[in-house]
């Protein structure tokens, strides 16, 4: 887009329940121009703006049916506004934002994806593009935690990936007495030991609460992975998405400039620091 600074009138064309505090919105530009233009690289994010409430920012979860799908779980003031929103709504949407995963450098190697509750939403989009290019890739691991196996959103998608060649598909709940087949009781970190994969030809992208993201550098190190190749996706308050405001400042990057994904041996200490 030509103003970073300009949101562009955007429509919610559809909305999709998927749990009862979360929703994908799949949006479409008024302006037919914008449209056309608008490219996203998959791990980006927009700025979504509610006209008179504010803006938050929203990873990409992907883009069909010549839609960008945005999916928001209710936790404050803006967000509980958004996932409200039924087809018809007008909001304002500015981006994309942020850089990518780095597909194009991982290919010829194993791809791990560790998530856990809604960072899988990040992404969806980078397993969709592996997939698609099967043959670039070795082996693919996708791993997803959820507190209960009833939060899992996409069940049949996880279930499709496990038909694609070479694809294992672990899936996790941490809160359950019993787990459903062919799931793991305990935290996603603990399915990284049950993986196969090898540990000096793989590219880790992980996504989800920060604890869960600590626990598992520290089991894939464990398991003989170079945190060079890994990489995360960071979340913090973020106002101008430009670097120029400074609220999401961790150590010296910003992480709406320098990241959201970032290689973990680059801010390994920062990461690990408490309070940042
Ligand atoms: C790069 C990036 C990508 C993101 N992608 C997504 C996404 O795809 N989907 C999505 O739903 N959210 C995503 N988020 C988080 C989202 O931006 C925040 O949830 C949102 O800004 C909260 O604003 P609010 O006005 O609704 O809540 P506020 O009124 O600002 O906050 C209300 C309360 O919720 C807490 N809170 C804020 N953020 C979170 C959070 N993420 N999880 C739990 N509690 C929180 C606050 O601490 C506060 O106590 C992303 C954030 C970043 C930085
Ligand atoms: S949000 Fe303003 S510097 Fe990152």
């Amino acid at each position: 887009m030509n103003d970073p600074w300009t949101p562009y009138s955007a429509r919610v064309v559809e909305r999709v329940v998927e749990t009862p505090d979360v929703v994908t919105l799949s949006l479409r530009f008024t302006d037919p121009e914008v449209q056309q233009q608008y490219r996203f690289a998959c791990g980006q994010f927009n700025m979504l703006y509610l006209f008179g409430l504010g803006e938050v920012p929203i990873s990409i979860m992907d883009y069909q049916d010549g839609c960008l799908q945005h999916t928001i779980r209710a936790v404050g003031r803006v967000s509980r506004k958004l996932v409200a929103l039924e087809p018809g709504a007008m909001i304002g949407l500015r981006g994309p934002y942020g850089n990518s995963w780095p597909l194009e450098a991982a290919r010829g190697r194993d791809l791990v994806f560790i998530t856990a509750g809604l960072g899988c939403a990040p992404v969806i989009a980078a397993i969709r593009r592996a997939i698609a290019e099967r043959d670039a890739y070795r082996r693919l691991i996708i791993m997803q935690g959820v507190k209960h196996s009833e939060d899992l959103l996409w069940q049949a998608q996880y279930d499709r990936w496990r038909e694609v060649p070479d694809c294992e598909v672990l899936l996790a709940a941490s809160e359950e007495a019993k787990v459903p087949f062919a799931w793991s009781l305990g935290m996603v970190t603990t399915l990284i030991d049950k993986a196969r994969f090898d540990p000096l030809n793989s590219t880790v992208m992980m996504c989800g609460p920060e604890p869960m993201m600590r626990a598992s550098i520290r089991a894939l190190e464990n398991n003989g992975v170079a945190m060079d190749n890994c990489y995360f996706s960071l979340e913090r308050n973020m106002q101008c998405a430009l670097g120029l405001c400074g609220h999401c400042q961790m150590g010296s990057p910003f992480i709406c400039k320098n990241g959201p994904i970032f290689r973990v041996s680059d801010v390994r200490d920062w990461f690990l620091l408490e309070g940042y």
